[in-house]
């Protein structure tokens, strides 16, 4: 989603911003611009399409100045045109970027043509920079006046201000809608994600929900919701991912799938021994938190919603305790029952998406007993407000359609298997096979990944196809489900997932040529159940790619493609399933041709509603 990047600087800035935008691109965007103070005056250079576009607009006029803002806009108020694109200016004077959504805006709007402002663009964002000029005139300091401002506000935000009178600092809120700030030498700077600044710096402060910082050359002054003076923690980042750099691939998506064998590697680093996983994976209080656990509400959106439902097999089944999974945006919305001994675990890539925030924190209201987030990004929302977290260590996922992260959420969530399971009596056989197979995860991962070019070819099958169906039972109908959403994210082919045994109950009315039937079949105790629901497919005309254990004895003929998979054990089935799935998407998406990096109308981190 949006994304900001701004500087104070004894430099030209301008090139830092347009470069920490380029690392923010993966989060999905329309348009982007880019404000500087020059000799008391503010210059804006702002473009509808791509980060390039502004860069070259500003290497042919190029934009001085050591205080500048930079913004990319994913619309929500107003079409994706150049006037809506931020920065937003008042009065020729204050420049502001905007993360997130001003929910009252059409009262401040109105409120403000009262008193006399005009407005330029359909957004959301225009009355902030207008409130803030407004707030000056009876305020002595851009502090005060963002300070007043922000009290004015309903909704979200992380929003960056400048004054052109005053090219010594920027303002920064955040309530909402996360920013970091980054310290440099002698300069600052802030971004919504740490990602933006690591050319320039590597240490970083988190801003927490409603404060407000000054941020000049020399010094970073932040205030809490109250207005009180308060420190926030300075931390070196171990983010090591270089984002500008895809290697050898041609996409960041193939990239990450095929650095699957090394974050799960990486995931597992020091959370094994004498065969057992660690409370330690979970935070420090992970042992005394987990004991009595007895039933488990899992939160999440989108692909962390599927690695949540594949959890839930695994939590009933091995673990022996009662597991719900939620949306989030539903979670949030009704009134839900509290079982004694709850634990809430959201899982999150980006560990800011605000539904999923929102429902952590009613839960916190609602008693639950404690609260874990499966989270890759350290610093975040929803792992400075866990009780536990378990930090994914995937590295920076850049591709808008998740893919390491998805296999790395799974073997968290069989780690918390593993743990909640020996809390409930799980014998030790059982913790020592999923010990195993956690192990060899990496390894098995890398065999499935031998699977691309087969997988290439077969994708040739699908160029002039508008529909297709997914099938899976057990732990392997979430992997469909994870499939389908794939597939319609990068290839814009409508994809549904069906667990197999519902096939009966209507969607076999859809089944013809052209329609193709994705099933997923590893040799479980549901195989059989699952081939009567494939015979049930031919019968009715339907072309089938089955992608299926080698002992699951399906043979290829003119109606059904079986695509071997590696021999696996049932506690990683659904991970190594998941391999194929991705590649299958991604070479689809390149045969059809779309941005299988930034697809159309998503965004990589959904931080409004
Ligand atoms: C799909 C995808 C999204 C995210 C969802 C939740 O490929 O990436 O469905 O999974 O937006 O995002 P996080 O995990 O950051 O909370």
């Amino acid at each position: 989603m949006c994304g900001i990047a701004g500087a104070v600087a004894q430099r030209d800035v301008a090139e830092i911003l347009i470069e920490g935008l380029r690392r923010l691109e993966y989060r999905g965007y329309d348009s982007a611009g880019v404000a500087v103070i020059n000799g008391g005056e503010l210059q804006r250079t702002r473009r509808v399409g791509k980060v390039q576009e502004l860069s070259a607009a500003i290497e042919s006029e190029p934009l001085a100045g050591g205080t500048g803002i930079a913004h990319t806009r994913w619309a929500t108020h107003g079409e994706p045109n150049q006037s809506n694109a931020h920065p937003h200016i008042s009065t020729d004077t204050i420049a502001v970027v905007h993360n997130g959504i001003i929910e009252n805006h059409v009262k401040l709007r109105e409120m403000l043509k009262g008193l006399g402002y005009c407005f330029s663009s359909d957004t959301d964002t225009e009355v902030i920079c207008h409130l803030v000029h407004h707030e000056l005139k009876s305020h002595s300091s851009l502090l005060a006046a963002v300070q007043a401002t922000v009290k004015q506000l309903e909704g979200a935000y992380g929003t960056v201000v400048i004054d052109k009178t005053d090219n010594e600092r920027m303002i920064v809120a955040r309530s909402g809608s996360p920013l970091v700030i980054g310290y440099g030498l002698g300069e600052h700077f802030v971004a919504s994600d740490q990602l933006a600044l690591l050319p320039v710096t590597r240490s970083f402060a988190f801003l927490e929900e409603g404060d407000v910082a000054e941020v000049t050359r020399r010094e970073v002054n932040i205030f809490d919701v109250d207005g009180n003076a308060v420190t926030r923690e300075i931390k070196e980042s171990e983010v090591t991912h270089d984002a500008g750099d895809k290697g050898e691939y041609r996409h960041y998506m193939l990239k990450e799938i095929y650095e699957q064998p090394r974050a799960l590697a990486h995931t597992l680093d020091g959370r094994i021994a004498a065969g057992q996983v660690l409370d330690s994976a979970f935070g420090d209080n992970a042992t005394k938190l987990l004991k009595d656990i007895k039933h488990v509400q899992i939160i999440a959106c989108g692909t962390s919603y599927h690695a949540g439902m594949a959890a839930r097999y695994w939590l009933e089944d091995w673990a022996g305790v009662s597991c719900n999974v939620e949306i989030a945006s539903e979670f949030r919305y009704r009134k839900s029952h509290l079982f004694p001994n709850s634990l809430l675990v959201t899982i999150s890539q980006s560990g800011e998406t605000a539904d999923t925030l929102a429902a952590l924190r009613l839960a916190k209201e609602m008693g639950y007993k404690a609260t874990m987030t499966i989270c890759n990004a350290p610093g975040s929302s929803l792992v400075r407000e866990s009780d536990m977290a378990y930090m994914m260590k995937a590295g920076a996922e850049i591709g808008v359609a998740s893919t390491k992260a998805f296999t790395v959420q799974l073997a968290g969530l069989l780690m918390l298997t593993a743990v909640v399971g020996r809390n409930n009596g799980m014998d030790e056989g059982l913790q020592a096979q999923i010990t195993q197979s956690l192990q060899s995860m990496p390894a098995k991962v890398e065999q499935a990944l031998g699977l691309d070019d087969a997988i290439a070819e077969l994708a040739e099958d699908f160029a002039d196809k508008h529909h297709a169906l997914f099938l899976g039972r057990g732990d392997q109908y979430p992997i469909a489900m994870e499939g389908a959403l794939k597939l319609k994210e990068i290839s814009y082919i409508h994809a549904e997932a069906y667990a197999s045994g519902e096939l009966k109950h209507g969607p076999l009315a859809l089944i013809d040529a052209d329609m193709p039937v994705i099933v997923v079949a590893p040799n479980n105790e549901l195989l059989e159940k699952l081939k009567s629901n494939v015979e049930e497919v031919r019968a009715r005309g339907g072309l089938m790619y089955v992608f299926a254990d080698r002992d699951a004895q399906f043979e290829s003929d003119d109606t059904m493609k079986v695509i071997p998979v590696p021999h696996c054990d049932e506690f990683m089935a659904a991970l190594i399933y998941t391999i194929p799935m991705q590649l299958l998407s991604y070479h689809v998406a390149l045969i059809k041709g779309t941005d299988v990096d930034q697809p159309r109308n998503l965004a990589k981190s959904v931080t409004v509603e």
